[in-house]
């Protein structure tokens, strides 16, 4: 039988972390939820523990504190306090996965911030550079995570890394949350995956998407 990892989420409160943080508490995982809001981390705590009793959590109030005890950490913030994070964790994130999922959008939301030629993933990566970045969960909106069959078809959800272990572990993460997990490449492809989700805000704006849209390749 695999040991169970322990997976810290830092911001866990937040739109994806708190739906992030649900849709893992279904799996074989010890989480561990990081916030800085006490209130609304105990009511996270509360509604997943009332689905789910046998849930292994605990709220933790310092990121490295939590990164200390991971085997993951996932980085459920917006790409600026990536940055910020990474300084904190740096000497605990060492040889662990640490999952970016952040799409460095501008103010108005029609552009990124990052340069053509590189990527959020790819600059954690230069902050992390003894830890094994994967980009995940970044093409998925926070809606989704509840409802990750839409118009009849499981959403796919993209993966990019450089660690071919890591990457396969993101991916059985990625299945449990209930996605259909595509490993798109290496970390560079991290560029691609973050126009991608320029372009679904962008289309959802102009469509009306209602924020709950996802990506589906159709094939033979
Ligand atoms: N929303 C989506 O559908 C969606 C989809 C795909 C990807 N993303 C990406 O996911 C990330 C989070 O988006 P979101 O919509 O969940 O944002 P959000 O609801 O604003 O939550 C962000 C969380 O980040 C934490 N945070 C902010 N600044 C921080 C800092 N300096 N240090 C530590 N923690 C900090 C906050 O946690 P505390 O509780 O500790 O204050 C907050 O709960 C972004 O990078 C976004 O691009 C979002």
């Amino acid at each position: 039988m695999k040991t169970k990892q322990t997976i810290a989420i830092i911001g866990a409160t937040g739109n994806m972390g708190s739906a992030i943080s649900k849709s893992l508490s279904k799996g074989n995982y010890r989480l561990l939820l990081k916030s800085a809001k006490q209130d609304e981390l105990d009511e996270l705590v509360k509604q997943i523990r009332s689905t789910n009793a046998n849930a292994e959590l605990d709220a933790i109030s310092c990121p490295a504190e939590a990164s200390w005890e991971a085997d993951i950490i996932i980085l459920a913030v917006p790409f600026q306090a990536e940055k910020e994070i990474a300084t904190k964790i740096s000497q605990v994130a060492n040889q662990k996965i640490v999952i970016s999922i952040a799409n460095p959008l501008n103010e108005t939301y029609d552009g990124l911030v990052t340069d053509p030629g590189t990527s959020a993933a790819e600059e954690l990566q230069k902050l992390l550079p003894n830890s094994k970045v994967v980009k995940a969960f970044n093409t998925t909106f926070a809606a989704d995570f509840s409802t990750p069959v839409i118009a009849g078809k499981q959403v796919d959800a993209f993966i990019a890394g450089n660690d071919k272990d890591a990457v396969e572990t993101v991916k059985d993460l990625v299945s449990v949350v209930g996605f259909n997990p595509i490993v798109a490449g290496d970390l560079s492809v991290s560029r691609t995956l973050e126009n991608m989700q320029l372009l679904l805000i962008r289309l959802g704006m102009k469509y009306n998407y209602n924020w709950h849209a996802g990506w589906k390749i159709l094939h033979n």
